[in-house]
């Protein structure tokens, strides 16, 4: 098959990471009989330095035209990168949110998995890492407070800035359809994560969410306060199979289940809209303290990359290779500093690249 792939390199460590998955996926490439053509296309800083805005139209459109966009990270260092100067419409983020939105991308899937060789890695007691944990994230990306009107002003001379949270019922229904479809592939049990204690559109969530339940009898569903699932994903977190929740609970949620499996440098996303067309990232950020010095680790990209084969091309045997390839490098010790430990064999990001391609 061919296939045309916009990337998206970014900033930080994005272009370092990105490089290392598209090893892989030449690999794949070479070995399955496939062809992947690259279009790069700038978003973020890099494209504030060279356009002056974080994402132009033309973009968009480079990544329509594409059969998926594989992109690494976006922004710098808040405190004294110069592109946090700018106004917030025209910050790297800005272009990151923008694209979600231009390409409906509004189903964001964040797999959360501890893998047993690095269960030492993970933060929390080790009769709660020894069960492991496999769930899945299936955060809202385009609704909610991210996307509510907002706007500052003063009022009678006191200053005033508003954010909403806002959902319909049938942006609601559309992400949890998508998060009941994932869970029968998986061990068929949904928590839909919500503050209906409190807020009207989570009542709204938790209303919808239940009718879409009823199209699904052999899934579970159950539902948690958003504060009670923070609590949760550190006491218990084998408990969870897929969480389904609002954008702005999502971000949150998915940095503690990512932080619980001992490195942000493990875990991909894919945002996807109604077909299968889909933008694959990792779930961390642009690291701009290590970027450039070849020391990120590329897996969390190269996974991403995993996804992009199985969800937008169909390639499930190829996304099994790169995933197994993952596993057996870890399996013979090979780690980037992130997750190094003792005893083990430290490769910098490239060779990490090569290591998995080898493997393929
Ligand atoms: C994420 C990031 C983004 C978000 C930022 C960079 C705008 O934290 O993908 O989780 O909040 O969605
Ligand atoms: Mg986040």
């Amino acid at each position: 098959m061919e296939k045309n792939i916009a990337v998206i390199k970014g900033d930080g460590i994005g272009p370092e990471i990105v490089t290392e998955a598209m090893k892989v996926l030449d690999k794949v490439a070479e070995k399955y009989g496939h062809k992947f053509n690259y279009e790069q296309l700038l978003m973020g800083g890099c494209s504030i330095d060279a356009n002056g805005v974080p994402l132009t139209d033309e973009t968009i459109e480079r990544c329509k035209a594409s059969d998926a966009v594989l992109m690494g990270s976006i922004g710098g260092d808040t405190t004294k990168s110069p592109w946090y100067k700018l106004p917030a419409n025209l910050r790297p983020e800005a272009g990151l949110l923008k694209i979600r939105k231009s390409l409906g991308l509004f189903a964001n899937l964040r797999p959360c998995l501890l893998f047993s060789e690095l269960s030492s890695a993970c933060p929390l007691k080790k009769e709660i890492s020894d069960k492991g944990f496999d769930m899945l994230i299936m955060r809202e990306l385009t609704g909610g407070l991210y996307f509510g009107e907002r706007h500052t002003e003063e009022v009678n001379g006191v200053m005033n800035a508003v954010d909403t949270l806002k959902y319909d019922e049938k942006e609601i229904r559309r992400i949890a359809i998508k998060a009941f479809d994932v869970a029968m592939k998986r061990r068929k049990k949904v928590t839909s994560v919500d503050k209906a204690n409190v807020l009207d559109s989570s009542r709204l969530w938790r209303k919808v969410v239940e009718e879409v339940a009823k199209d699904y009898p052999e899934v579970t569903l159950e539902h948690m306060l958003v504060d009670n699932s923070a609590m949760q994903l550190v006491k218990d977190p084998a408990q969870f199979d897929v969480m389904v929740t609002e954008n702005m609970f999502g971000d949150i949620l998915s940095d503690e289940a990512s932080m619980i499996t001992g490195s942000i440098g493990m875990l991909p996303s894919a945002s996807m809209n109604e077909t299968k067309f889909g933008l694959y990232e990792p779930s961390g950020g642009s690291a701009p303290d290590i970027a450039g010095q070849n020391k990120a680790n590329p897996i969390a990209t190269i996974l991403s990359a995993a996804m992009m084969l199985r969800y937008s091309f169909d390639m499930n045997d190829e996304a099994d290779a790169v995933e197994n390839a993952v596993r057996q490098t870890i399996k013979d010790g090979f780690r980037t500093g992130d997750i190094m430990s003792e005893g083990m064999t430290l490769l910098s990001c490239s060779e990490m690249g090569s290591k998995i391609a080898e493997y393929i």
